[in-house]
Order: structure tokens, then C-alpha cells, then sequence
């Protein structure tokens, strides 16, 4: 095992490590996670090595991205067997502020993401959501200064709503987005598919399935509402209560006019259970 990586949990701290990488003229770069770890987010690591000298992993659970009624309580938590993962991969230090350190007594701004934040996918389901994320990812950035933060497509429309927030913030940091890591059989890996049941778990994989087979059709000249409405189908026949599956524009997650202009993404959200599943994929 190579060295374990020094967790910082306070903000004086963090700043003197970054400072001694940045004074060495390293490049850094940041993935920020909530924790839970699993082989997509080891995936991002990979990919931040590659473009860095040191390598930050954030895990903080962040409460003001859930609402209420969703699963901050019971949303998985498992430092030790992190820390080891990202031992494991030489992470160099991993930042892991508490709710008190990220959220002092007083906190009062927010960051408001619009654009691709307000176009009707997640939003319209987490309106809470999007708000959360881009605060917390601002303040990551503004308190890890990395060269580069790799995020995954997994969570596209997350990923949109960041590079949005760094060009219009005009935060100095490179925006990587890594392809998504599945299950051989086609899952999405997700900190959240500890809560399916075998059952559920047996079902998940029609999320993934449909994505592929809707691209196909799309590929061979099927009009994109008939695909998207037989994919529909398919996925409520497995057990899902469908949010959405949507084709939108890849990079404005607009609604698609056409039909002819690429490169678009079809989005899914499905419930299966208790638990809410999301997956994207390319046309
Ligand atoms: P979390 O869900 O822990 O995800 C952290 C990063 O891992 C995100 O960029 C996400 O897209 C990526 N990721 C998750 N599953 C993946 C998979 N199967 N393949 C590739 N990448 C995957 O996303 C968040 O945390 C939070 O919203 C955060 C950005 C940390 C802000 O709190």
C-alpha cells in the first residue's frame, strides 16, 4: 500500500498542504465526492493523475443538496474503507470539512445556478438540488484552488451546471468530465444501489439497457419521440416510476427542435422502490 494521504479537516491546514504543492509548482487537481466511494469515483482519481503532480479527494456530505424529505440520514458513510481506496490510488491528501467547517454559524450566500440548471431535468424533481451543488462546488474550488477538478457523466446535467459556474464565475480551474463506470451488466454505479433490493437490483439494469436501444433506433432514422415514448414503456414494465427520459442538446440540455443536430443526450430518472436511479448517454 502506498502512503496513506493526510486528511484535512480544517480550512488553515488545507491551505499551508495546497500551498507547499502550488509552491513547488505542482499542478493539483480536485475530485469532489460525497464519500461512499465505489469504482467510478476511483475512475475520477485515474483521470485527475493523469492531468496532475497531486491528486485532492473531497468527501463531504453535502446537506444543503438534499431536501427534506430525501436521504441525507441514511446516505451512506464510510471514511475508513475510503481513506484506504484512496490510499490505495496515492491520493495525496483528502479534504474532509464538517458541516460546521463548510456551513459556519452565520453562512449566508448562495451561489444560484441557471442555464443548464433550469431546463427541466432534475431540477424540475430536486429543485433544492442544483442550488446545493454549485455552492458547495464553489466554495471546493475556492478553498482547494485546483488546476483541474474532474467530475463524472453520470450526474450530465451536474456536470453542465459546473462548467457553467467556473466560465461564468470565472473561477481559474479546468473542468474534466470522465465517462461513466458501470456493473457488467450495464448499472450506472451509484453510492445509492446499496439500497435496492435483489429484487429492484435485478430490474436496474433496464435503465441502462433502454438508454442503448433507444440510441440505436435514434441511429437509424426512428423519430425521437416514438423511441423515447416505447423506451418509456419499457421502463415503467420493470417496476420504475419514470421522472424522465428525455433527448436534450448535449452541452445546453435544451429541448431538441429538430431532430437532425447532434451531438444530443438522452437523460433518464426512474424510481425503483425507494431508491431514484439516474443515467444518460450519448447520440
Ligand atoms: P457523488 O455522488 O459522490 O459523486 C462524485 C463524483 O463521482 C461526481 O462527479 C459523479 O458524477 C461521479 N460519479 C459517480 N458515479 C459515477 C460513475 N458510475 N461513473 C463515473 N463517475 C461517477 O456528485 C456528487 O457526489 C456531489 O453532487 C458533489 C459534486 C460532490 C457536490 O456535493
Amino acid at each position: 500500500m502506498k502512503n496513506r494521504p493526510a486528511v484535512v479537516r480544517r480550512l488553515r491546514p488545507l491551505r499551508r498542504a495546497i500551498g507547499h504543492f502550488r509552491a513547488a509548482g505542482e499542478i493539483v487537481a480536485l475530485v469532489p465526492t460525497m464519500g461512499a466511494l465505489h469504482a467510478g469515483h476511483l475512475a475520477l482519481v485515474r483521470r485527475a493523475r493523469r492531468s496532475a503532480d497531486r491528486v485532492v479527494v473531497s468527501i463531504f456530505v453535502n446537506p444543503t443538496q438534499f431536501a427534506p424529505h430525501e436521504d441525507l440520514a441514511s446516505y451512506p458513510r464510510r471514511f475508513d474503507e475510503d481513506r484506504s481506496a484512496l490510499a490505495r490510488e496515492g491520493v495525496d491528501l483528502i479534504w474532509a470539512p464538517s458541516v460546521e467547517v463548510m456551513y459556519p454559524e452565520g453562512f449566508a450566500t448562495r451561489v444560484l445556478p441557471e442555464g443548464p440548471a433550469t431546463v427541466g431535468l432534475e431540477d424540475a424533481f430536486r429543485p433544492h438540488f442544483f442550488g446545493g451543488v454549485a455552492t458547495v462546488v464553489a466554495k471546493l474550488f475556492l478553498q482547494c484552488l485546483p488546476d483541474v477538478a474532474v467530475f463524472g457523466e453520470k450526474d450530465y446535467q451536474q456536470l453542465q451546471v459546473v462548467k457553467a459556474l467556473v466560465r461564468d464565475l470565472n473561477i481559474p480551474v479546468k473542468i474534466v468530465g470522465a465517462p461513466i463506470v458501470r456493473e457488467k451488466d450495464g448499472l450506472a454505479m451509484s453510492s445509492r444501489n446499496v439500497y435496492l433490493s435483489p429484487k429492484e437490483r435485478a430490474a436496474a439494469p433496464t435503465l441502462h439497457r433502454v438508454l442503448v436501444d433507444c440510441v440505436d433506433q435514434i441511429k437509424k432514422g426512428r423519430p425521437i419521440s416514438e423511441v423515447l415514448a416505447e423506451g418509456r414503456t419499457a421502463i415503467a414494465r420493470v417496476g420504475f416510476s419514470l421522472d424522465y427520459l428525455e433527448a436534450r442538446y448535449a452541452q445546453t440540455l435544451k429541448r431538441v427542435a429538430s431532430g437532425k443536430e447532434r451531438p444530443l443526450r438522452l437523460l433518464v430518472a426512474a424510481k425503483i422502490g425507494k431508491t431514484r436511479l439516474i443515467d444518460n448517454i450519448g447520440v
